[in-house]
């Protein structure tokens, strides 16, 4: 696997945030059907838009882990799903594809499994189902495009009940800002708080930062958005996720440059 920034921490973080959301949904999923509830939601989708090669043994990559959450979610809730892997790069999604394996082959009746060889801007013309609950994962080498294709997905009403997750990396964003360069595949801007704060969702949780791999200067930042309620019970704070206007004082910073904190931006 190329140099990435899947450290421990960012793997165990992933699989709780992604265990919260598919089986709060699971359970969700069930009590309505049995009531009869209007809004039933009608399948999980997980969309990721930077899926890499697959990882390995004892580090599999995040369509690995989804596939396997979800497999597990349908088992205890009949719960269908729907997954969309994005990944540029042919050789990557050659080894991916060859992970993956079996797991492409036997997918529950009702159920898919998508891997898409090309640049993930394509995402927005996604069909996906209206009642839809689910998780976008975005885990980019570095930049803020992401922040421009989630944008775009959290105002589109279809995404309403689908939560979002993204390893940023403010230290490069920053870097950015400082030289005083024009990021030239983002419109939102370039300030972290910007690219946040226009994604149209109600809730947010940020992560301590963590270190990239191999003693990388890089710090990463994993940053939650949703619009339920219900997921955020006291396991956040205990696991160091805070929100994002009263976490401690070096997330503030991590959100803003020099210039701004010095008064002058
Ligand atoms: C940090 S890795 C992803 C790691 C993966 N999430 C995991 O858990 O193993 C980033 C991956 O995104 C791919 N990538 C970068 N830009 C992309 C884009 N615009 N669209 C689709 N894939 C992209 C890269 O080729 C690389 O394989």
């Amino acid at each position: 696997m190329k140099e990435s920034t899947w450290s421990p921490n960012k793997k165990r973080e992933f699989r709780r945030v992604f265990d919260k959301v598919a089986y709060t949904a699971g359970a969700i999923f069930v009590k309505k059907q049995h009531m009869l509830l209007e809004h039933t939601p009608t399948c999980f989708v997980y969309i990721d838009l930077y899926s890499g090669d697959g990882g390995h043994p004892g580090g599999w990559g995040s369509p690995v882990i989804a596939i396997e959450t979800l497999a597990a979610v349908y088992e205890k809730f009949a719960l269908p799903y729907h997954i969309h892997l994005y990944e540029k790069e042919t050789v990557d999604a050659k080894r991916l594809k060859i992970i993956l394996g079996k797991a492409l082959e036997h997918v529950p009746k009702g159920c898919s499994i998508n891997l898409y060889v090309r640049d993930n801007d394509d995402v927005v013309n996604l069909q996906i189902l209206d009642g839809a609950m689910g998780l976008v994962y975005a885990d980019p080498y570095g930049g803020c495009e992401w922040a421009k294709v989630l944008l775009a997905l959290s105002v589109d009403k279809k995404y309403e009940k689908i939560d979002m997750l993204v390893d940023l990396n403010p230290s490069s964003i920053k870097r950015n800002q400082g030289k005083n360069q024009k990021c030239t595949t983002c419109l939102i801007g370039t300030s972290l708080d910007n690219c946040i704060n226009n994604i149209d969702k109600e809730f947010c949780k940020v992560r301590e930062p963590d270190v990239g791999e191999r003693h990388s200067i890089w710090q990463w930042a994993l940053v939650f958005l949703s619009n339920n309620r219900t997921l955020f019970d006291t396991e956040w704070k205990k696991h160091r996720w805070y929100n994002m206007k009263d976490s401690p004082i070096r997330l503030q910073k991590l959100a803003k440059t020099n210039k701004e904190l010095a008064g002058c931006g």
